[in-house]
């Protein structure tokens, strides 16, 4: 049974994402929250939601790359090289199943590691900040956001800009380098006028997102009073090295699987 229906690779083709709700293990998804603590920031108390108010205190931050703690960002990455993160996240039946539908079976390598636990701090209390865009610098095909703990609406959830993959995909010289024209900003700016332009996803333990290469997206803000925690992990093509020599065409969906090439969109934008 394919995991993914053609409406739900319809709508992933149109908008750029896709949420699945409930897909992770709820006990690997506990295991991830209880491993945060191995080495958090010395202030932060695990029963005590007013001590994970950020900015992380400049003496408290790290930047070593393995537990990065600054700002309101605290990635806990030593942890996604562990076997059972790999389970959690990249080799879950859900999401690699949808991998293979969209990429094509053995068409991308075995997991080594997934990006680890990516954590947003609560800002506390502070005025609203406007949304700001970007589109991802690495070569990769697609990535699934899963989430390991409830994240509220505001916060801090993967926030997208829907349909905007549809630009941005012919805004680059490269099918997937970073080598921008300078239509990425001009369309940046008009995708970022306004607010309703853009879609933040909330959900519970479990729920993932799936999101297109060049959608425009965002680590939202995190107005709750909780640690937004996610795992992340992102689908390259083994082909890579050749693809990203290549222009983008006018063929969006060139490098994906039958699956994904023969469902219509459904709209004629
Ligand atoms: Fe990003």
């Amino acid at each position: 049974m394919p995991v993914l229906t053609e409406d739900e690779i319809r709508f992933f083709k149109r908008e750029g994402y896709l949420v699945k709700k409930g897909a992770l293990d709820p006990e690997l998804c506990a295991r991830a929250r209880e491993r945060l603590w191995d080495n958090p920031p010395l202030s932060f108390k695990k029963d005590d939601p007013d001590s994970w108010i950020g900015p992380i205190k400049p003496e408290e931050e790290s930047l070593d790359k393995s537990n990065y703690k600054r700002g309101y960002r605290w990635q806990y990455r030593k942890v996604g090289r562990e076997p059972w993160m790999i389970e959690l996240l990249a080799k879950n039946p859900i999401v690699w199943g949808a991998a293979e539908q969209m990429l094509g079976k053995g068409n991308f390598p075995e997991p080594k590691g997934v990006r680890g636990i990516y954590c947003t701090l609560p800002y506390g209390d502070v005025e609203r900040a406007p949304r700001h865009l970007h589109v991802d610098a690495h070569p990769f095909n697609f990535a699934v956001v899963g989430y390991i703990d409830h994240v509220p609406k505001d916060g801090g959830g993967f926030t997208v800009w829907p349909k905007s993959h549809r630009t941005f995909f012919f805004d680059y010289h490269s099918r997937y380098r970073m080598e921008p024209t300078p239509r990425v900003e001009i369309h940046k700016a008009r995708f970022q006028a306004r607010e309703e332009n853009s879609y933040q996803t909330h959900g519970e333990p479990g729920d993932i997102v799936f999101w297109h290469h060049r959608i425009g997206h965002m680590a939202s803000h995190n107005y709750s009073r909780q640690i937004r925690k996610a795992v992340l992990y992102d689908f390259v093509l083994n082909d890579m090295p050749r693809l990203q020599e290549e222009p983008p065409g006018d063929d969006i969906w060139i490098d994906w699987s039958d699956d994904v090439r023969d469902v219509p969109i459904g709209d004629d934008a």
